[in-house]
């Protein structure tokens, strides 16, 4: 037993930040993002807290899948901008929704949905039959806005998911090399007058270059090894659901594996870089789009901090 997609959510921020408004500020220019990176524009919390986020694309995906909160067996958030170290963000989603399951987060960056997808796998295996999957980010609270290699990257937004029991999971893969010397987001060490190491800024630290050549072997392999642990071919997949780091990474992946661009979804151009929220966002509007047909199969591939990368493939069943 594995699982089913019954409904799917996603929320972003109110605030849209447009590339002129980061230029402003930034030795940057709009043709240079778009050139380099492929976003347009891309919401930031202002008011809202992740947990606001998050509950707002639950809410959505429980509506859809017909679930009530107090139908919940479990869940799972994936984030690595948690408004607490504790209670986790799926905790508070948890008290928020009124539901009264287990929840605990999973953190393994911008691959955090995938790798809670397969956690969740391992649950209905265990005999769970409703569990939420949430992928939520404010990636604004950790980004260095004089930075403008990462500045214009990163942005806020929420996705979810309800499952329900089913075979759709058809195969899935998790990889992680650790390391922090390409992607590292330190944490506020605290002021203990005991503790004699640097004191690092909590900000995003990135290496784009090493990211750029990780991501596109990572997008490429993982996608090959998932759909052929599924026992299928490229030719098979009818939508591809990619993390949204980088409009050329995306491309660049996508024609190495041949795979038409009308087949590859992508809204980094609005959204930005999401991180762990990146794909459920856009499998949430793959969802609302009306385009999918039942027994659509659809390839999601993630990759990040960690450094980690996953990928799985998921039978569109209505
Ligand atoms: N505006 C203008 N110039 C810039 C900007 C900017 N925002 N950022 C960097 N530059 C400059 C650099 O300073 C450099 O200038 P120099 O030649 O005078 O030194 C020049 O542009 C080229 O810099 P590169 O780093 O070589 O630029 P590149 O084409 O590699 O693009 C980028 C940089 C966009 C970061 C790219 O490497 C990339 O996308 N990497 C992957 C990053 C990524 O996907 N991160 C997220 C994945 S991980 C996750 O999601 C958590």
């Amino acid at each position: 037993m594995s699982f089913r997609i019954l409904g799917s959510g996603s929320a972003l921020p109110k605030r849209v930040v447009g590339n002129e408004e980061l230029s402003a500020f930034l030795d940057t220019s709009d043709e240079w993002i778009m050139q380099r990176v492929g976003i347009r524009e891309r919401r930031v919390c202002t008011t809202e807290t992740t947990a606001d986020i998050a509950l707002e694309a639950s809410l959505q995906a429980l509506e859809m899948g017909g679930v009530k909160p107090g139908e919940l067996d479990l869940i799972l958030c994936a984030t690595v901008t948690a408004d607490h170290a504790s209670p986790s963000l799926a905790c508070s989603v948890q008290s928020m929704l009124g539901a009264e399951c287990p929840a605990m987060d999973i953190s393994a960056a911008c691959s955090g949905f995938l790798y809670a997808l397969d956690v969740a796998a391992g649950y209905f295996a265990r005999g769970k039959k409703r569990i939420l999957v949430v992928g939520a980010e404010r990636l604004s609270r950790i980004i260095d806005w004089s930075d403008r290699s990462t500045a214009v990257i990163f942005a806020d937004g929420a996705g979810a998911m309800v499952l329900g029991e089913g075979d759709a999971f058809l195969a899935s893969k998790l990889f992680a090399k650790g390391g922090k010397d390409v992607l590292s987001i330190p944490v506020y060490e605290g002021d203990s007058p005991f503790y004699e190491n640097e004191q690092l800024m909590p900000f995003v630290n990135m290496n784009g270059q090493e990211v750029f050549k990780f991501a596109i072997k990572a997008m490429y392999t993982d996608l090959l090894d998932v759909i052929e642990m599924a026992g299928l071919t490229i030719n098979d997949i009818t939508w591809i659901i990619p993390h949204q780091a980088n409009v050329r990474i995306i491309d660049a992946a996508a024609k190495k594996l041949g795979i038409p661009p009308e087949r590859c979804c992508r809204n980094i151009e609005r959204v930005g870089n999401t991180s762990a929220a990146s794909v459920p966002i856009l499998a949430d509007e793959l969802i609302r789009s009306g385009k999918l047909r039942n027994g659509d199969l659809i390839a999601m591939s993630s990759f990040g901090a960690g450094l980690t990368s996953a990928a799985c493939v998921i039978r569109w069943t209505q």
